[in-house]
């Protein structure tokens, strides 16, 4: 199995996120970090605890990670998330307490006590933490095996014409992560666009037995709805659970290499992921882009995962 960490700020798509990561008998959660993003520090947390519960997660160490961005001010999205994180979602009361550390200690411990190349770094939040965690402990960045990151995109934005959510939050933060010389796979918004939770997709979904099909069809339910409202998608781009199944089967996810940089200053472009795809890419490329989703088999494994956390 694979060892990952999670970096997250639920959020529907991240609660489908973890959903995946905890139901795929590749995968094991060793820790999970929350970042002020789709809601306050405090909320996202919270319904971190609270979907932990829901997925049998019990044993995953939680932390709460940093409140807000290393330079610039918190921007939540209500309109895509609720006030709560996860509008329309009702979650169980969390069995468990959160980890005492912080959660960019959380990473650095996670990663210094595992062997080299032991972890990868899942991240679909802003990249404060994943920031925070490469400046403090700078010897995590030859130790970790990856940085999979949902995040920005190589011709698409949401949040502004050319800038993703996650990354115009704290570009900053982002700006650090693609020039560590760790790899780094970005699973941007051309990805995700391809991963819509279509009526063929939940009908799917829905008949799936047991308690916690009822959580995810809440989840749905909203997430569409705003989706519909704020961005005129007729079915919501589930982002998140992407760079989860990269980690499973990078085979889902074509990627290419493809060197990447963050616009700090620009008047109309702050925040906007620079791809360069001119060929070849310099000897040195350490990133990658995530081009084409292989979307049965994505909706497959999200549907294998929720039928497994089910059964507990
Ligand atoms: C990203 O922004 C957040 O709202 C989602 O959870 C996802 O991580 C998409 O731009
Ligand atoms: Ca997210």
């Amino acid at each position: 199995t694979k060892k990952v960490l999670l970096d997250c700020d639920p959020g529907h798509d991240d609660a489908v996120a973890m959903l995946l990561a905890q139901g795929n008998p590749e995968l094991e959660v060793v820790g999970l970090s929350t970042v002020g993003g789709n809601q306050t520090l405090a909320k996202v947390t919270r319904n971190a605890l609270g979907l932990a519960t829901a997925f049998s997660m019990t044993d995953v160490p939680i932390a709460a990670g940093c409140a807000r961005p290393l330079v610039r001010q918190p921007q939540v999205a209500p309109e895509i998330h609720g006030e709560s994180g996860l509008g329309g979602v009702h979650l169980p009361l969390p069995a468990m307490t959160l980890d005492r550390r912080h959660g960019v200690k959380l990473i650095i411990d996670t990663v210094m006590t595992s062997d080299p190349g032991g972890i990868t770094l899942v991240a679909t939040g802003p990249l404060t933490n994943i920031a925070m965690a490469a400046r403090l402990e700078p010897r995590i960045v030859e130790r970790v095996a990856e940085v999979v990151l949902m995040g920005g995109g190589q011709h698409t934005g949401n949040i502004t014409p050319v800038a993703e959510f996650n990354v115009h939050t704290d570009p900053e933060a982002a700006h650090i992560v693609f020039h560590e010389p760790w790899p780094v796979t970005m699973v941007g918004l051309d990805l995700t666009h391809q991963a819509l939770a279509t009526d063929e997709v939940i009908a799917d979904l829905g008949a799936v037995p047991g308690p916690v099909t009822a959580l995810i069809m809440d989840l749905f339910d909203a997430f569409r709805a705003a989706y519909e409202h704020a961005r005129g998608f007729p079915a919501p781009p589930v982002h998140d659970p992407c760079a989860v199944a990269y980690c499973i089967d990078p085979s889902i996810v074509e990627t290419v290499p493809v060197p990447v940089d963050v616009e700090l200053g620009g008047h109309l472009t702050e925040g906007m992921t620079v791809a360069d795809f001119r060929t070849p890419p310099p000897a040195d490329c350490h990133t990658r882009v995530a081009t084409t989703l292989d979307v049965s088999r994505f909706w497959a494994l999200v549907h294998d995962a929720l039928v497994r956390v089910q059964a507990g």
